[in-house]
């Protein structure tokens, strides 16, 4: 039971590969268990800028494996990108990658099906999605009928078959909703995609029996979840949602192993709020705060560019998703960004326009758009953060900023992130020693 999960507790880029990355020598293989190509992480280490998507961040020490688990959806264009690039950063992936083979592939079509909710008259389908196929591949997936799998590559027969049923259905419904849509050649997409399995071959595998050989041998694993638990497909702020179990809840369905094999629970939380994409932001700064948070936290996306939108520290989605998640400590991100500020602002509780006191996260859009935050004023601090490397070095007002978030979310805070590199981080050994006794 030496297994660890991180998870984001807020709407996604809580900077999760940071963490995944300084807990990667306590464990011997990093575990992708949904999302795609739509995450981003970034891990700088020895002054070197990695910017990681579906491989997990891992397999940037040479000593750890990665794995991309039944649950991910993968666009195996992308991910030969990815493992090139990363070769040429000197990153090599030898046989330290598998791939499963039930993980679902992102075609083509699946580009243009999000184009056609995207793209439409009606702003109200606009979920502000990264375009990468995503939703369409996992509704494929679901639906059964039109799903294609990493296996099913390696059955060229079977899938040329497949691809024979599906292409023609999805040319004549894009036809007659695109108007640019051009029809795809079942021959040409078939060749395209068989060759991506014969590059992807070497790693590819039953990664379900593989994580269990891999437990049965004691080897300690670290599940790392992309986006955030607020974009939980069925616990997020739905619709405006990933398509996918991306808090603590998708880890057994995503990787075929058990929970109970995990011993420790990270929740990942900036010291503010970001989200992209459309959907309520209680807490959103729409001024010149908002825009000094996106400033000097660099909060643009990783993998689409988008400003981030920036808010306050939200209390309220904060104690939900840890409940959710099941975090029992947190790793506190981007604590230096809010450095200058002369009073920060933390929602503890909503409340509608009637005043009406709203204590969790509302099930339904309606009732969501419609909290108000109550805020708590504490005092900021003055002192740049980033060489704080104890968490006596912080300054009395942002230790009592973190004890406070702490306080509102129920958990204790473990780690505390002052900056991008790995030296930038404080560990409260005490906290950690006293949750694994
Ligand atoms: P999709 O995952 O591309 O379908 O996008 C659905 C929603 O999730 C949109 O609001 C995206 O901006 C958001 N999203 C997807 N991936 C990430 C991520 O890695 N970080 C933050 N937001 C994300």
């Amino acid at each position: 039971m030496a297994s660890t999960c991180v998870v984001g507790l807020q709407w996604g880029d809580e900077a999760k590969g940071k963490i995944v990355d300084l807990l990667c020598d306590q464990h011997d293989a990093v575990v992708r268990y949904q999302g795609g190509a739509n995450a981003g992480h970034t891990v700088v280490a020895n002054g070197v800028t990695y910017k990681l998507s579906l491989i997990p961040t891992g397999v940037l020490r040479p000593d750890t494996e990665g794995v991309i688990g039944n649950g991910v959806v993968i666009h195996p264009p992308a991910l030969l990108k990815e493992i090139e690039t990363l070769s040429s950063q000197g990153v090599e992936m030898g046989d330290r990658l598998h791939v499963s083979n039930r993980a679902h592939v992102i075609l083509p079509y699946h580009m243009a099906e999000e184009r056609l909710t995207e793209e439409s008259a009606s702003k109200a389908d606009h979920l502000g999605t990264t375009r990468r196929g995503i939703g369409p591949c996992y509704r494929d997936k679901v639906g059964r009928v039109h799903g294609v799998r990493v296996g099913d590559l390696f059955h060229p027969e079977r899938f040329r078959e497949h691809l024979s049923r599906i292409i023609p259905y999805k040319n004549r419904l894009l036809t007659a909703m695109l108007n640019d849509y051009v029809p795809l050649d079942v021959d040409a997409v078939a060749e395209e995609y068989l060759g991506y399995a014969e590059r992807l071959r070497p790693y590819v595998r039953d990664t379900t029996t593989w994580l269990h050989d891999a437990v049965g041998q004691g080897k300690r694993l670290l599940f790392e979840g992309a986006q955030g638990s607020l974009l939980d497909i069925d616990h997020g702020s739905y619709p405006y949602v990933t398509s996918s179990n991306s808090s603590a809840a998708g880890i057994a369905a995503g990787s075929g192993i058990p929970t109970r094999h995990i011993q420790r629970w990270i929740g990942v939380l900036k010291a503010y709020t970001t989200r992209v994409g459309g959907g309520p932001f209680p807490t959103e700064l729409e001024n010149e705060i908002g825009e000094r948070i996106r400033t000097v936290g660099r909060e643009f996306g990783t993998v689409t560019g988008r400003p981030r939108r920036c808010g306050w520290f939200d209390a309220v989605a904060a104690r939900y998703s840890t409940q959710v998640s099941g975090s029992t400590e947190v790793a506190l991100m981007l604590l230096d960004v809010l450095s200058g500020l002369p009073e920060l602002q933390v929602a503890v509780r909503y409340e509608d326009e009637n005043g009406r006191k709203i204590e969790t996260l509302p099930a339904h859009l309606a009732d969501f758009e419609r909290c108000r935050p109550v805020y708590e004023t504490l005092p900021g601090w003055s002192e740049d953060l980033t060489k704080a490397r104890s968490w006596s070095d912080l300054p009395q007002a942002a230790r009592d900023y973190v004890n406070f978030l702490a306080e509102q979310i129920g958990v204790p805070v473990s780690i505390v992130s002052v900056g991008p590199e790995r030296t930038q981080t404080i560990v409260r050994d005490d906290v950690v020693r006293s949750l694994l006794k």
